[in-house]
């Protein structure tokens, strides 16, 4: 009876698949005092243009569309996709901590507010070019913390963006030798 239902199904086992971080502790999360001007500069990267934020949802799409003829490749995409999301925790908390809002809107120049869309994405179709949006993606991410880095003047919040670019440096070589194999 079973094998008569028609059915379609996803061949890919996702079980045991973990955040893509390097094998490194995370220093503590932690701010040596309330700063509103550092809170908006991390909402930047916790849910701006370039964001932790838009490098989850892009993982996320990607990850959908590439696993049942990927199931590998779709497994480190995925843990790519955590690893973002830890990224996003810890700022979130960082936000926090220096007395800043933590919700899905950013202040832009001149104090406008900003709202995450799925505008900020790039989803090409090919695989190929999945992986190089994303490595450019990559790229940006770690342009736009080193900006943040020269801009805060507190070393424990600089100390948690440092060790975040780490992880950002790790994932373009998985990009990268994805690309490779292909
Ligand atoms: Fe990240
Ligand atoms: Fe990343």
């Amino acid at each position: 009876m079973e094998e008569n239902v028609k059915k379609i199904i996803s061949g890919c086992d996702f079980s045991g698949v973990k955040p893509a971080m390097m094998d490194l502790p995370y220093p503590p999360l932690q701010v040596r005092e309330k700063n509103q001007l550092y809170a908006e500069l991390l909402s930047i990267s916790y849910c701006g243009m370039v964001s932790e934020m838009s490098a989850i949802m892009q993982y996320i799409n990607n990850e959908n569309r590439m696993f049942c003829e990927r199931c590998p490749m779709g497994k480190t995409i995925l843990g790519m996709a955590m690893g973002e999301m830890m990224h996003m925790q810890k700022l979130g908390e960082l936000i926090h901590l220096l007395g800043g809002s933590v919700c899905y809107v950013t202040k832009q120049s001149g104090g406008r507010q900003w709202m995450w869309s799925p505008q900020c994405l790039t989803l090409p179709e090919k695989v190929g070019e999945m992986l190089q949006a994303d490595l450019e993606s990559e790229q940006a991410a770690i342009s736009q913390y080193n900006m943040h880095i020269r801009m805060i003047k507190d070393d424990y919040v600089n100390a948690v963006l440092e060790r975040i670019i780490q992880d950002e440096q790790y994932h373009i070589m998985l990009l990268r030798s994805m690309l490779d194999s292909m």
